[in-house]
């Protein structure tokens, strides 16, 4: 089985038993809350505020092209764009099962300006200089040719435009290190190498005009311009 193939396979899973996935993305379930807690070491306001400055990037009344990868369920961003009616909202990702449940949840959300792609970050299936934002959450810790995410995410964003969000970087908190060695990568949800901070702002300063890095707990958070 390649790395793609594996990655597919376990958030497979995930995205069949997505309630269980969304309460533990929004802190609102009791097994959810105690994996923030016991995994990530977040309480409610920690994980607000990761969330925050991931997405801060994104302007009230945003009205351009967003591209969002990997929307997985859709749980963290479709109720944020709900209020984006403005905006041409493109969300991609690799396993069919998450983004179905991201499906589903536009349908009941009534959001009718997102359209959804299967496919892979690494050879996104967009011309160059395509969005004023390109936005991922808690992507890059999982896919597996991360050199190539980054190139792909910079070349299909306009001059000047915003990538932003966030996801695991090692180094910022000893629990979350042990338990991402020893349970996630085992089981496919996360794939070495990672970031760590400094290694992440010096990536993201490189590659663009602007570059902000900054941590909650091991989620590192960024806002650049290219
Ligand atoms: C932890 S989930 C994050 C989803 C969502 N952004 C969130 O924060 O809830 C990671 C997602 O990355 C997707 N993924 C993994 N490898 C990928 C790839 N090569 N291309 C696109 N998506 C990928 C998985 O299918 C999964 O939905």
């Amino acid at each position: 089985m390649t790395r793609h193939e594996q990655i597919q396979n376990a958030y497979r899973v995930t995205g069949g038993a997505s309630g269980f996935y969304d309460g533990m993305m929004t802190y609102s379930t009791f097994a959810g809350k105690a994996i923030c807690r016991a995994v990530w070491n977040m309480d409610k306001q920690k994980n607000a505020e990761y969330l925050e400055r991931a997405l801060s990037g994104i302007p009230k009344n945003f009205g351009g092209r967003l591209l969002e990868v990997p929307v997985g369920t859709g749980v963290l961003t479709l109720p944020v764009y709900k209020d984006l009616k403005e905006a041409e909202i493109t969300c991609l990702d690799y396993s069919e099962q998450m983004m179905n449940a991201a499906k589903q949840r536009a349908e009941r959300l009534e959001i009718g300006n997102v359209c959804f792609r299967q496919g892979d970050v690494g050879a996104l299936p967009f011309e160059d200089e395509q969005f004023d934002i390109v936005l991922s959450l808690n992507g890059f810790h999982a896919f597996p040719d991360k050199e190539a995410a980054y190139r792909e995410t910079f070349r299909v964003l306009k001059k000047g435009g915003t990538f932003c969000g966030c996801f695991y970087i090692k180094g910022c908190c000893k629990r979350t290190d042990w338990f991402i060695r020893h349970l996630y990568q085992p089981r496919g949800f996360f794939t070495a190498p990672y970031e760590t901070e400094d290694s992440l702002r010096e990536r993201l300063s490189g590659m663009y005009r602007e570059a902000e890095v900054s941590h909650v707990e091991g989620i590192g958070c960024f806002q650049c311009v290219k």
